[in-house]
């Protein structure tokens, strides 16, 4: 096997000089030929898409997040495949699997966590696949920010209070400390900051954010397990969350939202339903919202 970083340089560098033709040839939701990599959801098995469910159905191996995906999602519509948990598997381990049940000519299906273009490390496998002349694509799924919101009733943007959503994560292993940026999207003000893989450091995120003298009345809601039987909410500020998050022992699978979206308090009404309403079919930032 050509080792994976070589296979995402020379992916990386055909994509440099033209776009996949494939781009073209098929829609999102589409089912093509070759591998594809299907965003499981959040967790409970009825927010997988429809075509997600009928490829993890006729699958003969899946290869899935771990304790990410839903073992009920699994048990439920997985019931004739192989199952293998990716989590503590390199490139080297799953490329290989992967390529040689499709040379067998099995289904197979990456069942990735949430979206798997966020935060999913998808493209690096696919590019390894397709430099071994397996072909994939892409089936999105409910990413866990959007299970959150769903959740607490509330819409991530507001009007006046929340412009704008940032997907982000914290400084820790994979990001230094210049290019964590929570601090900025918060002193933005009007930033709803969702937080992946942060739930263990939410501590020492928030004692930054005070130390960079940001409100400490700012409200942060966590929410546990989003769309899980066992989900949780907690909620408080920038002062209070990290000591509310330790006692209640969690320090993964939760989604933390910075800002007053998040609460889905003092925000306006829009435009779109207001003066906006009969000013014509053309408009097109009334078209952009609804
Ligand atoms: C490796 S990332 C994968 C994200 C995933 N691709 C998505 O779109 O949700 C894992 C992080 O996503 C968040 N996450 C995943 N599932 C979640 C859920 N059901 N509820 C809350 N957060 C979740 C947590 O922050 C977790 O640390």
């Amino acid at each position: 096997m050509t080792d994976p970083q070589d296979a995402i340089d020379a992916q990386s560098e055909v994509r440099r000089r033209e776009r996949d033709e494939r781009v073209y040839e098929h829609t999102a939701g589409d089912v093509q030929e070759g591998v594809p990599f299907v965003g499981a959801g959040p967790g409970d098995p009825g927010l997988l898409t429809v075509t997600g469910k009928e490829l993890v159905e006729d699958a003969d191996l899946v290869v899935h997040a771990g304790s990410l995906v839903n073992s009920e999602l699994l048990d439920e519509y997985c019931d004739d495949a192989e199952l293998v948990n990716s989590v503590g598997k390199d490139l080297e381990e799953l490329v290989p699997l992967m390529r040689d049940a499709y040379e067998d000519d099995r289904n197979v299906v990456r069942l990735h966590s949430g979206d798997p273009a966020i935060y999913g490390a998808a493209l690096e496998q696919m590019d390894a696949l397709e430099h071994a002349d397996v072909p994939t694509y892409f089936v999105p799924g409910v990413t866990s920010a959007f299970a959150a919101s769903a959740t607490l009733r509330t819409q991530l943007t507001l009007n006046e209070t929340a412009n704008h959503v940032a997907f982000t994560r914290p400084q820790g292993k994979t990001l230094d400390p210049e290019e964590d940026h929570i601090g900025e999207f918060v002193e933005m003000g009007d930033v709803t900051t969702c937080i992946y893989l942060g739930t263990h450091a939410v501590g020492e995120t928030m004692d930054r954010l005070l130390d960079e003298g940001h409100d400490p009345d700012t409200p942060v809601t966590v929410v546990y397990h989003a769309s899980w039987p066992d989900e949780e909410i907690i909620e408080g500020t920038v002062e209070t969350i990290g000591e509310k998050l330790e006692d209640a022992g969690y320090r993964a699978s939760a989604m933390v939202i910075i800002g007053q979206a998040g609460t889905g308090a003092g925000y306006e009404r829009s435009y779109l339903y207001g003066d906006w309403a009969n000013s014509g079919p053309n408009d097109s930032e009334t078209e952009a919202d609804d």
